[in-house]
């Protein structure tokens, strides 16, 4: 692979950083130089173009170059059932999202889901996802294929869910384990992809089956584990009876050693303080997933206790309980949510969540996240003026934040111009022909 050069504004969050809205980096005028699939430089353009003045470069001037976006939590079988009417977390589970699932038995059908599934993240801007797979080992298998075949860094597991779901969706403590851990050889640090061990939440696996993933974790004490926390009243609830012995929900999964750094959990809205401390002493992380705890009626999370408690959160669309692949969106509610709790995100924050903030909970800031010398060239081109509207909008206002701020709230896939993976373009817009319309 060749040299290559990008000229165009440049924002990122080079180090890890408690207050974002002072500590990114930002060149007007910039240039990132990469190679190899790495970043080799990033810079002011004037002051440097001499020294690539060999070096072929593609001009975005006007546009932004942020690092890839990192969606921390999201489905792939429930691609198709986005924006599913009327229910809340435990009925939607049993009305859409099983009877979807079931059709991932099927390793074809499964890999052509796939597909459609990376492609959408690259068409809005998404270089690396923490994934459910199903509960079907094949269908694990058809979406690393999908993501090795484009260098992604993708984090992914099969689910693990022994009880209370369908019969033609259970694994067993044995199965679960046998099946992830023959995942974990195959896939786990294959090229740039990674495995999550993915019990699917506490309702759906056995106490024995818990204890499985838990032994597996301690014989893998590199790979990545995820699942659901906390999310919905009536589930919490219900948690507390299966699991009376147990102090509180994350407990469930802290007493069989699933807590640590590279844990993440989704949503945690309903959280007791003794849950919040345990969650700050692990480094484990939670998924903040604006969009799909709105639209299933969840709650709104609690930004500013998480940051007051030190606890790691990364932004998350939650496709198919997500309405919006789009992480710009998904900054958006985010924003949104806070606001009803009294609280104002600052859009650098919000995009530090999606970044260089998720890949420092991840342990991989070394790689993705930051646009680092040294760091893996996963990045995204935006076009600030996409439409008319934000044409109009940005004319008079070009500061960095607001051009997040209102990208968080007028903006979808319409703004991505272009997505790199290892420093291969891997989406690129056709122009807009809608502009012409009459
Ligand atoms: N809890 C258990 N499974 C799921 C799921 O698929 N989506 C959401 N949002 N919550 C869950
Ligand atoms: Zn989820």
């Amino acid at each position: 692979m060749t040299t290559q050069a990008y000229r165009a504004s440049i924002l990122h969050f080079p180090k890890q950083s408690h207050s974002p809205k002072q500590d990114y980096q930002y060149f007007d005028d910039g240039i990132l130089v990469t190679r190899n699939g790495g970043i080799e430089f990033i810079g002011e353009y004037k002051h440097y173009i001499n020294q690539y003045s060999e070096v072929k470069i593609q001009d975005y001037s006007g546009k932004l170059l942020l690092p890839g976006f990192i969606d921390a939590h999201l489905h792939f079988p429930q691609t198709e059932m986005l924006a599913s009417f009327g229910e809340q977390l435990l009925d939607w589970l049993t009305d859409y999202t099983f009877p979807v699932e079931r059709k991932f038995a099927d390793p074809e059908y499964a890999s052509h889901i796939a597909k459609l599934f990376i492609k959408q993240l690259h068409r809005h801007g998404t270089t690396t996802g923490m994934v459910y797979s199903s509960v079907h080992k094949q269908a694990a298998d058809a979406l690393f294929q999908q993501a090795a075949r484009h260098n992604m860094l993708m984090i992914a597991g099969k689910v693990c869910m022994d009880r209370h779901c369908p019969d033609w969706l259970q694994d067993t403590p044995h199965s679960a384990q046998q099946d992830s851990a023959a995942l974990i050889d195959k896939w786990h640090n294959h090229g740039r992809l990674k495995y999550a061990i993915t019990p699917r939440f506490a309702p759906t696996s056995s106490p024995e089956q818990l204890h499985a993933l838990g032994e597996l974790a301690q014989q893998y004490p590199d790979v990545f584990i995820q699942t659901h926390l906390s999310e919905n009243l009536q589930e919490i609830a219900w948690v507390k009876q299966l699991f009376p012995q147990q102090k509180n929900y994350l407990d469930v999964y802290d007493h069989v050693g699933l807590l640590r750094k590279g844990t993440v959990l989704g949503h945690g809205i309903h959280l007791e303080q003794a849950e919040w401390q345990r969650l700050h002493e692990s480094q484990a992380s939670i998924a903040f997933c604006p969009t799909s705890n709105l639209f299933l009626g969840s709650g709104l999370f609690d930004l500013a206790k998480a940051q007051q408690q030190q606890v790691n959160v990364m932004l998350a669309t939650d496709v198919g309980g997500g309405t919006s692949f789009s992480m710009l969106k998904t900054l958006g509610e985010a924003y949104k949510v806070c606001q009803l709790k009294g609280d104002q995100m600052d859009p650098m924050q919000g995009l530090y969540l999606m970044t260089q903030g998720a890949a420092l909970g991840l342990g991989l800031e070394d790689k993705i996240g930051n646009l680092n010398v040294g760091s893996d060239a996963d990045f995204v081109i935006l076009d600030p003026e996409f439409d008319e509207l934000s044409a109009l909008r940005f004319e008079h206002h070009r500061s960095p934040q607001d051009i997040i701020f209102a990208l968080s709230m007028l903006a979808d896939d319409r703004a991505i111009t272009a997505t790199y993976i290892a420093g291969k373009a891997v989406y690129q817009a056709t122009p807009n022909t809608l502009e012409g319309a009459l």
